[in-house]
């Protein structure tokens, strides 16, 4: 595995690779890797020829109360996992390198990053689909694989490849969980053991939700009252948002059908964390 820190060198060495004939299968991420990350390389080198990893804690996708300079780095630990997991090339530019100064264009997709977290992170998305796009154009990928854990990122993303006409293919992955089904997440390194605990009303709640929705209650109001009273017995959870929406618009639904999905975004102390499951799907 090569680990590579400049835009020219993984240009060409990506445009060789197509010019070979070969497929080149790509997996973005900000790095701190988990199984979440790695189930998308190890799904990534059986769909591709060429398997790249970019590992960029991006800052345009971070607002200025968030927790850029605190993200969690482990560059040495991610390129051991990224080579064991059959990654070629591993993507770390700076962010000097990625926004040299004078840097002054943004992709913005517009209406499904109004909502969901979109409104209590405003400018986050803009932040995801600029570099999304840079990286597609760095890597020229034929497949990009990105996890569900991420549903409201993963249909934007969608989006901005079918509005711009980009050629890669996105594949979209279920969540892995740990045992005790709290979705992984590089940010759950913030949370204490009291808080972990609290953490676990997340996934609780979504299944409750599921096994309400099997019994016949399709009333979305009614289901996110479930979801709202489980989640605050925590004590130190706070609920920005709990919604059911098509999976594919991101709009709310009057009546929940198999596309329906359950999104929340809850703050335990201070890490927020998002999870998310079609609503008939077991979690
Ligand atoms: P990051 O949070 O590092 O996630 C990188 C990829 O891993 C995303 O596609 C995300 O959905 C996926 N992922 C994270 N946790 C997962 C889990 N528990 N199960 C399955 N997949 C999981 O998402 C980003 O980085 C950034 O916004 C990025 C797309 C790289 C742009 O900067």
């Amino acid at each position: 595995m090569e680990i590579i820190n400049d835009i020219a060198t993984v240009q060409s060495r990506c445009l060789q690779a197509r010019q070979d004939g070969k497929r080149i299968a790509f997996v973005p991420t900000m790095g701190f890797l988990h199984e979440g990350h790695l189930s998308l390389m190890r799904e990534g080198r059986a769909r591709g020829d060429l398997l790249v990893a970019s590992i960029f804690v991006n800052p345009t996708q971070f607002g200025p109360k968030e927790d850029l300079s605190a993200y969690p780095r482990d560059l040495e630990r991610d390129a051991e996992l990224a080579r064991e997991n059959g990654v070629d090339i591993l993507f770390h530019p700076t962010p000097e390198t990625m926004y040299p100064k004078g840097y002054k264009t943004y992709v913005n997709v517009e209406g499904l990053t109004r909502t969901l977290c979109g409104e209590s992170r405003p400018g986050h998305f803009r932040g995801v689909t600029t570099v999304v796009c840079k990286l597609f154009n760095i890597v020229q990928p034929h497949v990009a694989l990105f996890g569900r854990k991420d549903f409201q990122q993963l249909a934007v993303l969608r989006r901005m490849v079918a509005d711009l006409n980009l050629t890669v293919e996105v594949v979209g992955l279920p969540t892995v969980r740990e045992k005790d089904g709290l979705a992984m997440s590089s940010r759950n390194v913030y949370l204490s053991a009291e808080h972990r605990k609290q953490a676990l009303s997340l996934v609780d709640a979504l299944r409750q939700a599921g096994v309400a929705a099997r019994h016949g209650e399709l009333h979305p109001r009614r289901l996110v009252g479930l979801v709202r009273e489980r989640i605050s017995r925590e004590p130190d959870a706070e609920i920005d948002y709990i919604k059911i929406c098509d999976g594919d618009t991101l709009e709310s639904v009057d009546r929940v059908d198999a596309h329906s999905v359950l999104l929340l975004a809850v703050r335990i102390g201070s890490t927020r964390l998002i999870d998310n499951n079609y609503i008939f799907e077991e979690v």
